[in-house]
Formats: C-alpha cells, structure tokens, sequence
C-alpha cells in the first residue's frame, strides 16, 4: 500500500482515510451486533448533528444523495406536467430524479465557474416551471439569496443539491440551508464519506420532513399503512455511526482542502484556467473538487497520468447530450458554455490526505503538462 501511495497522487482521499483511521472501521464495526441494523439511534444522532450544522430544522436520511433528490421533489408533490430547471453542466443525478418523479427536467446553461445562469434560469420560466434544482457545484454556491428571489418572481421551489458543498457558505449561510430542502452526500468520493452509498435531505417544513420519511420507507405512515408508493432508501446502523466518527474533522479536512486549493491557485495563475475559483469573498469553498479547463484536456489529463497524478474528465459530455435526456431537450436549447466545460474541463486531486510533495507535483505536472 505504501508503495502505491507515494508513487500515485490519487483523485480521492477515501482509501488513505480508511487505512489512516482503520480504528475507526474496527470501532463502527462493534455497532453490527446490535439488533437494529437500518433506520437505528445512530441514524437519529446523524440526522440531528447535520442538521444543526447545516441550520435545518429537520433532516432525513437516505441511501444516497440520488434518492434525496428524488424523494424531496415527490415530498414538494412535482410530477406529472412539471417542469424543473435543472443545470446542464452537473453529476447525472440533479435532472434524472426529476425524470424519476415524472416531470420534466428544463436544462439550463451555466457561468464560466459552472453554476447555473440565474439570468438563463428565469427566462427558462414558463407556466408549467414548478422548481428550481440548484447544485452548489464543485463545492461553490450561489448568493443564496439571488436563489430566493428568483424562486419567490415564478412561484418555484428551490431544491438545493449540496451533494459537493457540506462546510462550504456563503455570507455566514451553509450549503444545505438554501430553499424548501436541500441534499447531501455521503457517496465514497464526497468529504463526509459513508462506507458505501449515503445520501440526506434537510429542510424547515416539518410537512416535507414527514412525507420524506414516509417515501423513504415504502410510503409507510405512522399507523403502519402504505399511503404511498415509495422506496425502500434507509441508512444502515454501521454507515451512520461511521459518518458521526469523522462529524469532529470535518473542519479541519475543509481547512486542508483550502490550503491546497490555495497553492494550486496560485501556482497556476497566468498559466492554466481554474474552474472552481472562488466566485466572490462571500463565498466560503469547500473544495470538493479542483478543476481545471484547457482545450487540450486529453493531452494534459495523459501527461499526468504518465506522471503519477489521477485526473479525471468531469461531465463530459453536458447532460443535454446523454440519451436518456433526449426527449427533454428543445430544438433551440441554448447550452453553449455547458458544452464547453464538458469538452474541456479536468478534476485535479484535492483532499485532506494529500502532503505537501504531492501538491508540488500536481502543480509540476500541471505546469509542464499544460499546453502554452
Ligand atoms: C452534484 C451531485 N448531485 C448528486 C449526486 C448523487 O449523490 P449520490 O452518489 O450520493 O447518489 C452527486 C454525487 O456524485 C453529485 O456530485
């Protein structure tokens, strides 16, 4: 293991972290002789301190960010004859759980940081556009506030996906406070990472927190009837209890990140386009991801493979053009920045587990590999 860690700067951090605090495995580990396995006190305690954290009055959690999404929007009662704006230039999940609840994903073009063009987004408004999904991604956010008073013009709900961005705010406000709910993930790439999938909703409206619980479990309401048809998306015992484990570093793993985006920005000032920049002082990142454009992406992503450094092409090519959209897409889409990001975008390695050798050569390898 050591000799594959010094000799590979990886993406992700998840397999250092649980080699690190293997104790931590062992510890969680002890949870599997209780009799509760799924939906136990733990999955409680989890819900209560992210909540908290994030400034919600009630969380639920699921098996995955995927399944938080879709069960907010059922839970806010969009279906059939919906439409929703959603970004074109995200993770497969913010519009496939709108198709999941049967409406229609609405895409949107971006900004040159790949956050959804707000401008863009009201005039994608018609009488049918009943929410908003709004990814807070690669770690950024919006000005929350600009969300709202969007959301209030049209009527919308606003349905934050904060699967990137647990720690990041902006003005003093946490991603996972922003609209009616908002949705974490615990998947293995994500900074609060789950020993498998993991996935929570949050929101003020104890009517939503209700459905969302009951649609988390099959539809099943307090009496013990099956209301609704739902899912069967709970958290295990043993994901839960790690999840809380590492609640206490998370700050510190932020601070980390920081410090590591920080020297990328620096060293490639002038040189190569950062992505995930900074959008303004208000905006506190979380660093989820590091991401670089250049029209010679391919050529760079080689270069640093053949230099010991992971990369990976991130969401290539723009939701638009996947076929399980096609039949959403209108003819005069316009989705041109979108389009660009996904042709040239490159996801660095960016963690708490990365020293400070490491970082130096990712920018090395950057700076030699990138063309110009
Ligand atoms: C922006 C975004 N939304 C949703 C998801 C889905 O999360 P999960 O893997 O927990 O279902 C992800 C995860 O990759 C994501 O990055």
């Amino acid at each position: 293991v050591a000799e594959e860690v010094t000799a590979l700067v990886p993406l992700y951090g998840n397999k250092r972290e649980n080699t690190l605090h293997a104790d931590r495995l062992v510890a969680a580990a002890s949870c599997l002789s209780a009799t509760e396995m799924l939906q136990s006190g733990a999955v409680d305690e989890l819900e209560e301190q992210l909540a908290k954290r994030c400034g919600r009055r009630y969380a639920v959690a699921v098996n995955s960010c995927t399944d938080a999404l879709a069960i907010t929007l059922r839970a806010l009662g969009i279906g059939t004859g919906d439409e929703v704006l959603v970004s074109d230039y995200t993770f497969v999940a913010s519009a496939s759980a709108v198709a999941r609840a049967g409406a229609r994903p609405v895409f949107v073009d971006v900004e040159a940081d790949g956050l959804m063009d707000l401008s863009r987004a009201e005039a994608a408004c018609t009488s049918r556009t009943r929410a908003l999904v709004i990814v807070d991604l690669l770690g950024a956010m919006h000005d929350p506030r600009d969300v709202e008073e969007l959301a209030r013009r049209h009527g919308l709900w606003v349905v934050e996906d904060a699967a990137q961005a647990l720690g990041a705010r902006y003005a003093g406000r946490p991603a996972g406070s922003v609209g009616e709910a908002s949705c974490l993930s615990f998947d293995p790439t994500k900074h609060l990472s789950a020993p498998g999938s993991g996935g929570m909703l949050l929101t003020d409206d104890p009517d939503t927190a209700e459905r969302a619980r009951m649609l988390r479990y099959h539809g099943r309401d307090k009496a013990g009837l099956y209301a609704m048809v739902g899912y069967n998306s709970q958290m295990s015992t043993f994901s839960a209890t790690m999840l809380l484990l590492k609640l206490d570093d998370l700050d510190r793993w932020q601070h980390t990140r920081m410090v590591v985006a920080q020297r990328y920005l620096d060293a490639f000032e002038g040189s190569i386009r950062v992505v995930s920049g900074s959008r303004d002082p208000a905006l506190e990142h979380a660093w989820q991801k590091f991401v670089v454009a250049s029209d010679e992406r391919d050529k760079l992503a080689a270069y640093l493979a053949d230099h010991g450094v992971q990369s990976r092409k991130l969401y290539s090519p723009a939701l638009h053009a996947h076929p399980v959209f096609a039949g959403y897409i209108a003819a005069d889409a316009a989705l041109s920045r979108a389009t660009r990001l996904a042709e040239t975008c490159l996801s660095l390695p960016i963690h708490a587990f990365l020293d400070d050798d490491e970082v130096t050569r990712v920018i090395e390898a950057v700076l030699r590999g990138a063309p110009g």
